[in-house]
């Protein structure tokens, strides 16, 4: 029995010009399948045929030859979308309502009763952080927050496979971490999640497995651990090690014929240094930090 909630055979999609003829191939026999409780990212340049598969998915868009299976009905039978959330690439929701008329009204949309839209709005806001700006337009929202209340309102259906076009695209660093956080959350659900990303770090952090498309076809489909293991080299953490307890290790390695090994300190990476001097800054207002307290503060990744 397969477990997959999206298969895709040969699927293409090709757009024509007002007159029928042949413009784009935007997608190219494209098979696929995203098994059930996966984090699964698409990736590939501008272009390259990501968002368009979505839309194909969602039955928004009609593929000009292939088949797809969605939760195990066809995609042009729109009553899976029920159980669907797309957060698409450009929000498209009412400028003039705010955070708790949108909720509300997509509520609607799915026949919720009353009582459930003002729990589940509730429960979204605070879960993407938007409490402070609920009864603020929707047009006064900074880009990250656009992205949130998208969010919020692709949830509302509380959906069994989440589509999300670009869902880090315009938030700040913090953003981004709650943003991977939720779709972490999401996966300990249960729930399947497809993301576009041009974000490389955002998707090695959240995907499982990932495709990568080049001019609508696929070229690259694996799980993250494995495509990037560097299977020809070791390495190896201590605590950092003094002269003496180098030379002997280096002494060890070249008995094993091991020459050239590196003794480095390892980096954090950039998004940690930021949400460390955030957190840091929200802690001790008014201070500046030399570089020297950030390296001493920092423990390096994830240890
Ligand atoms: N409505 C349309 N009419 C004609 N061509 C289109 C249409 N929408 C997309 N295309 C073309 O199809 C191809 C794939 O576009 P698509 O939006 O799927 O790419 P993408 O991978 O999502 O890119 P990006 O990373 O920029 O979002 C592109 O060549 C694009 O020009
Ligand atoms: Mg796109």
């Amino acid at each position: 029995m397969s477990n997959a909630v999206i298969e895709i055979r040969n699927l293409s999609k090709i757009y024509r010009d007002f007159w029928g003829r042949k413009k784009v191939q935007a997608v190219k026999s494209l098979s696929m399948d995203v098994q059930k409780g996966e984090v699964f990212g698409l990736l590939g340049p501008n272009g390259s045929g990501k968002t368009t598969t979505m839309k194909m998915l969602l039955g928004l868009l009609f593929p000009t030859s292939g088949e797809m299976t969605i939760l195990g009905k066809s995609a042009s039978d729109v009553s899976k979308n029920e159980k669907i959330g797309y957060l698409p690439e450009e929000s498209y929701l009412y400028r003039f309502l705010n955070a708790d008329e949108t909720l509300d009204f997509y509520g609607r949309l799915f026949n919720m009763s009353a009582a459930d839209r003002i729990r589940r709005s509730d429960e979204l806001i605070e879960m993407v952080g938007l409490g402070k700006a609920r009864r603020r337009q929707l047009k006064e929202y900074s880009k990250g927050m656009t992205r949130r209340i998208g969010l919020a309102q692709a949830l509302i259906n509380d959906p069994e496979l989440v589509l999300l076009d670009e869902p880090t695209s315009g938030l700040d660093p913090l953003g981004t971490r709650e943003m991977k956080d939720l779709i972490l959350r999401l996966k300990a659900q249960g729930k399947t999640v497809v993301m576009c990303s041009h974000q490389l770090a955002d998707v090695q952090d959240v995907c499982d497995r990932i495709a990568v498309l080049f001019q609508g076809e696929l070229k690259v489909l694996g799980r993250v651990d494995e495509l990037l293991e560097m299977r020809n080299e070791t390495q190896m953490r201590t605590s950092s090690l003094s002269k003496e307890a180098e030379e002997d290790i280096r002494k060890v390695l070249e008995k094993h014929n091991i020459k050239n090994a590196q003794f480095t300190s390892p980096r954090a990476d950039l998004e940690e240094l930021f949400l460390r001097t955030v957190r840091e800054s929200g802690e001790r207002p008014g201070r500046r930090f030399s570089a020297e307290e950030i390296a001493a503060s920092g423990k390096g990744g994830n240890a």
